[in-house]
């Protein structure tokens, strides 16, 4: 069956263009055109759609609204803006309920890449249960003791745009939710942020204070930690395995670009464990109990209980927010070895192999034994040689950093 699409504006003469432009798509998708939010929400009800795209400035009910029922009404829908304007104040009405925010006017190139990226990785995910549960998320949640430093920071007067991206890059969550807004054109930004410290840059602490305190952008964990799973250990791991992939990558000669793309990706790739947390914790603690009962991997147990793996699902998320696919890629199958190609350093590789390095250097937990890094991914020419320079490049950057911490029981 064909994606449904359904293209949403008060003006008919752009809901024509948008016919026009995209009339090759129509063997590809089922599209759809509502002139107005009431005409959209009629049609939805009849026909559910997979993706809304609709135009934020509109008289009766505008945009947020319709995103808003729909939400409600739709969750498994993709929701996207694709506005003309970019005022603060009804962006930041929009941040949280959609996945993505496209300006107009938008090349056709541009809106068919979005809509397909965001279609892209559905199939991967088989339960609409879950797909469900993703495509509700507004914003990831952050570890408290970050959130009350954040908090701490922002009601200073003197608060220093520097300590805040010091301290929202300490955090998984808080960063992934600035990146999805740099990254798509919510603020009308028009490059990708290389990492962290660069998206708080752009957005500028004054948009960051209103994200923050008004719009609660940042949230902590609603139902606190899992005994057994140290969220402040996984988030260690994360921010090694960015370090150690960015290393990799520049050790390999990588562009920055591609530096940049290892970077984010290393610190994203278990974002699935953050959101698992969070929207099931309940089924979570079951998973967490038995791979730690049994030995087990994590997430192959994920699979078993769950039906997807924290690597499918956060890259599921990831891509939904409108990330690049290098990036989405990494993290959807950094536990798949066979998508692995020593051949073709993509960040999928580099982090696949600094995450392996992570488990094999750091001591896990004073009673589980140390893993090494020997089977290659992919049987690769050169493998070794190879997988000896990029132990080396692990022990220092592990070397320079902390030692003492716990990542759980993955892998
Ligand atoms: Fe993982
Ligand atoms: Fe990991």
């Amino acid at each position: 069956m064909k994606p449904k699409i359904l293209f949403v504006d008060d003006e008919p003469n752009i809901l024509d263009s948008l016919r026009l432009m995209l009339r090759s798509m129509r063997t590809v998708w089922e599209m759809n055109f509502a002139n107005g939010g009431v005409e959209a929400l009629a049609l939805l009800e009849k026909n559910p759609h997979d993706v809304v795209v609709s135009d934020m400035r509109m008289p009766g009910m505008d945009g947020a609204q319709l995103l808003r029922e729909v939400q409600a009404k739709y969750p498994e829908t993709v929701r996207m803006i694709l506005s003309g304007y970019s005022e603060q104040e009804s962006v930041m009405r929009t941040v949280k309920l959609a996945h993505q925010y496209l300006s107009k006017p938008c090349r056709p190139e541009v809106l068919k890449e979005y809509i397909l990226k965001a279609l892209r990785l559905r199939d991967i995910i088989q339960s609409p249960d879950l797909r469900r549960l993703i495509s509700k998320i507004e914003a990831l949640p952050s570890l408290p003791q970050i959130y009350n430093k954040l908090m701490a920071e922002l009601s200073n007067e003197n608060a220093s745009l520097k300590r805040i991206a010091d301290i929202v890059s300490e955090d998984v969550g808080m960063s992934t939710n600035v990146l999805k807004l740099v990254n798509s054109a919510f603020f009308g930004l028009p490059i990708h942020a290389a990492n962290v410290h660069h998206a708080v840059n752009l957005l500028g602490a004054e948009t960051i204070r209103v994200l923050v305190l008004s719009i609660h952008l940042f949230s902590t964990l609603p139902y606190g930690e899992l005994p057994g799973f140290s969220l402040k250990k996984l988030w260690d791991h994360c921010s090694r395995v960015s370090c150690l992939a960015k290393n990799l990558a520049k050790h390999e000669r990588a562009s920055m670009e591609a530096q940049d793309s290892c970077f984010i990706a290393g610190m994203l790739h278990d974002v699935g464990k953050l959101l698992l947390l969070s929207s099931l914790p309940d089924a979570y603690k079951e998973v967490v109990n038995r791979a730690q009962t049994e030995n087990r991997r994590l997430a192959e147990v994920e699979r078993e209980m769950l039906g997807a793996t924290h690597a499918e699902l956060g890259g599921y998320l990831i891509s939904l927010w409108g990330f690049k696919d290098s990036i989405v890629e990494a993290i959807c199958w950094h536990h798949v070895p066979e998508k692995v190609s020593l051949d073709e350093l993509s960040p999928l590789t580099i982090v696949t192999v600094a995450n392996a390095f992570d488990h094999e250097l750091v001591v896990l937990s004073a009673n589980r034994a140390q893993c090494r890094v020997e089977q290659p991914c992919i049987p690769s020419a050169g493998y070794e040689k190879k997988i000896e320079a990029w132990r080396s490049v692990c022990e220092r950057i592990i070397s320079q950093g902390e030692q003492d911490v716990d990542t759980g029981k993955e892998e």
